[in-house]
C-alpha cells in the first residue's frame, strides 16, 4: 500500500471507485440490464462504409495469404516459419502447427485451395509418434482444438463450400479430422494418469512414465475441458470428458484455499499432480492463470445446462478481479484518467501493477460474460479494460503494445516520468511483440457489443501497425521493440497463433460477406450465438 487512502470520483454513472492508496477498488449498483450500453458508453458516430468494410477485409485475406506462401516456401511441414532465416522451427511438437492452426481461418476466409491442401496434409498426420516433447496445454488449444474446430465448420456450416469448391471426395477428408482427434487424444490421454487426475504438464509421447510429484499450472491443466468435452460430445465416447472435468475439479472447489485461493474464485498458480493442492498464491489474469478464467464463462456458453457451476466460478473470479485487482494509473498526474488496469498478486494479497499483452483478452471475456448473463456491469467493465489496453497500443511509437508494461506511479523508471504523465503506463520488462492476438480480440468483442465502428477502426489501426513493422518479404514476423516507430529488430518467428487468432479476429471484425453473413452462422455473443472461441480462437459449435 502506498500513500493515505484517497476516493475517487465517480467515472462513470453507477460506478463508485475507491482509490484506496494505488489499488482502486471498484463497486458496481446492480445496472439495469434493459437500457443499451451506449446509456455508458456512447457511441462515437463513426459508420464504415461497406466498400471500406470490403477493402479492409481483403486486406487480412491478403496478409494470410502472403503468410501461407511463405510457410509453404520455407517452413512445411514443420511447425513455423522463421520468415527471417527462410526456414522451418519445430516449437510445437513438429506435427505442423501452423496447418492445423491456420485451417479455421482459410474456411472462414473460403480459400478452397488452401483449406484441400491442410486437410490433405492433416489426414495424414502420425499423431502416434513424436520426437519433441509435449505441451499437453499448447498441444490440446493448436492441434485438438484446431482439428475439432475444422471439423464443426466443415461438417456443418460450410459444407456447402466444400461441396462448390473442392468436390465430394473431400467429405472423407473433412471425417478425417474427427478421426485424427480421437487419435491424437487417446496418444495424450494416459498423461492424465497421475494419483490425482490432474495431467502432466509436459512429457514425451512414447515415455509413459507418470511423475506425480509434478506440478502443473492452472492455466496447463483448467483449459483443456472445452476441447476434450467437445470431442466426446462429437464421437459419443465420454472418456474425454471425464478426464479433463475431473481435473477441473481441483479448481472448482480448491482443497487448500488458504493458499489457493487468495481471493474468492482468483486462484494460486501452481497444483500438485499427486494431491490437487496448491503450492502458491501468486497469480491473475496473465500467463499460467489467463485462460482458466476464460473457459469458465466459455463451458457456460458452450452448454449452460451442464456448466452451470462453471459459470459461478467464473461470476467470483470476475467479482474479486473487479473488487481487489482493478486499479487507475498514477491518480496524481492523470486526475480524470478513465484507464482502468487489472494488477497481478504476489505473496497473497499484495497487488502490483503491472499487467501484459496475454491479460488484455480480459476486456473481450467480460464482454462475452455480460452478454451471456445479461448483465451491464461487466460490460462497462470490459469496455473500460479495452480503452486500458488500447492505450498501450495508441501510445506506443510503434502502434503496437508491449509484452509487459506497468501503471505503479512510485516505480517508474526516471527515463520514463514524462512519457507516465502523458500516457497513464510506461514500458516494464519485455517490449517485444510477438504477433499475439488479445488486443485485437478484446476489440472483436467490444465491437459486437457496441457495434461502435470505432472499435474496427482501432483494429485496422493495428492491423496496419503490424503489417508496417512485422511484415516480412515471405510472411510475417516477432519483433524486438514496440517502443520504437520501426519496431527495433526482426526477431524470426511467424508463431502458428498468428494464423488461428490474429488474422481470424481481424477477418471476422471486417467481413461482412460470405457464408458467414448469407447463412447468419452467429459468431456473435449474444442469444443467437453458436459458436464459442477456444483461447486459440478456434470457433467450436455450441452444445
Ligand atoms: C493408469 O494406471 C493404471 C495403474 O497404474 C493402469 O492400470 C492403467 O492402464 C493406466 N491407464 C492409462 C490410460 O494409461
Ligand atoms: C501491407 O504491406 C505491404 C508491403 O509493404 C503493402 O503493399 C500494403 O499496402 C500494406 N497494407 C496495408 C493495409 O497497409
Amino acid at each position: 500500500m502506498y500513500g493515505l487512502p484517497r476516493r475517487s470520483r465517480a467515472l462513470l454513472l453507477g460506478l463508485i471507485l475507491f482509490v484506496v492508496g494505488s489499488t482502486m477498488y471498484l463497486r458496481s449498483e446492480r445496472l439495469s440490464t434493459v437500457e443499451p450500453i451506449s446509456t455508458y458508453f456512447p457511441h462515437s458516430g463513426i459508420h464504415l462504409d461497406r466498400s471500406v468494410l470490403k477493402s479492409r477485409a481483403d486486406a487480412i485475406k491478403e496478409a494470410y495469404v502472403h503468410s501461407w506462401h511463405g510457410y509453404i516456401q520455407y517452413g512445411f511441414p514443420m511447425d513455423e516459419l522463421l520468415p527471417m532465416s527462410k526456414r522451418g522451427g519445430n516449437s510445437m511438437s513438429g506435427w505442423g502447427a501452423s496447418v492445423i492452426d491456420g485451417i479455421g481461418t482459410a474456411v472462414l476466409m473460403e480459400l478452397p485451395e488452401v483449406v484441400e491442401e491442410q486437410l490433405k496434409f492433416i489426414s495424414q498426420i502420425d499423431y502416434t509418434k513424436c520426437e519433441h516433447q509435449i505441451n499437453l496445454f499448447e498441444t490440446t488449444i493448436r492441434y485438438l482444438g484446431g482439428m475439432v474446430s475444422a471439423y464443426d465448420l466443415l461438417a456443418g456450416p460450410y459444407s456447402k463450400f466444400i461441396q462448390s469448391g473442392m468436390g465430394e471426395k473431400n467429405h472423407a477428408l473433412v471425417h478425417s479430422l474427427l478421426k485424427q482427434s480421437v487419435v491424437l487424444a487417446d496418444a495424450l490421454k494416459w498423461s492424465f494418469n497421475t494419483t490425482s487426475g490432474i495431467p502432466m504438464p509436459f512429457f514425451m509421447l512414447h515415455d509413459r512414465r507418470i511423475k506425480s510429484e509434478d506440478i502443473n499450472s492452472i492455466a496447463g491443466f483448467g483449459t483443456l475441458v472445452l476441447e476434450w468435452t467437445r470431442l466426446s460430445d462429437l464421437t459419443g465416447d465420454p472418456q474425454y470428458a471425464t478426464m479433463s472435468q475431473r481435473a477441473q475439479e481441483y479448481l472448482l472447489k480448491v482443497e487448500n484455499p488458504e493458499i489457493g485461493e487468495p481471493f474468492p474464485g482468483l486462484l494460486g498458480t501452481h497444483v500438485r499432480l499427486n494431491d490437487g493442492k496448491f503450492v502458491d498464491s501468486h497469480g491473475g489474469w496473465g500467463a499460467m492463470g489467463d485462460s482458466y478464467y476464460e473457459y469458465l464463462i466459455k463451458m457456460y456458453a458452450y452448454d449452460p445446462a451442464r456448466f452451470k457451476r462453471y459459470m459461478r466460478r467464473w461470476v467470483e473470479a470476475a467479482e474479486s478481479t473487479m473488487t481487489y485487482l482493478t486499479s487507475v494509473p498514477g491518480p496524481s498526474t492523470r486526475p480524470r484518467s478513465n484507464l482502468i488496469f487489472v494488477g497481478e498478486y504476489s505473496n497473497g494479497k499484495q497487488v502490483s501493477m503491472r499487467g501484459s499483452h496475454l491479460a488484455c483478452f480480459i476486456g473481450g471475456n467480460f464482454l462475452l460474460g455480460g452478454q451471456l448473463l445479461g448483465e451491464m456491469k461487466y460490460n462497462i467493465y470490459g469496455l473500460q479494460l479495452v480503452e486500458g489496453c488500447r492505450a498501450t497500443y495508441a501510445k506506443s511509437p510503434s502502434g503496437i503494445g508491449p509484452e509487459r508494461f506497468g501503471w505503479d506511479e512510485s516505480l517508474v523508471p526516471s527515463n520514463q516520468r514524462e512519457f507516465f504523465a502523458r500516457n497513464g503506463w510506461y514500458y516494464s520488462g519485455e517490449i517485444d511483440y510477438r504477433l499475439r492476438p488479445e488486443v485485437i480480440e478484446s476489440y472483436y468483442h467490444a465491437w459486437v457489443v457496441t457495434r461502435d465502428d470505432k472499435y474496427r477502426d482501432w483494429a485496422w489501426e493495428a492491423f496496419v501497425a503490424i503489417n508496417r513493422t512485422c511484415r516480412t518479404e515471405h510472411g510475417f514476423t516477432s519483433i524486438s521493440d514496440v517502443s520504437r516507430e520501426d519496431g527495433g529488430n526482426k526477431d524470426d518467428k511467424q508463431e502458428s497463433f498468428w494464423f488461428a487468432e490474429v488474422l481470424k479476429y481481424l477477418f471476422l471484425i471486417f467481413n461482412e460477406e460470405g457464408i458467414q453473413a448469407k447463412e447468419n452462422i452467429g459468431f456473435v455473443p449474444g442469444k443467437n450465438q453458436k459458436w464459442v472461441f477456444n483461447t486459440e480462437a478456434h470457433p467450436i459449435r455450441r452444445y
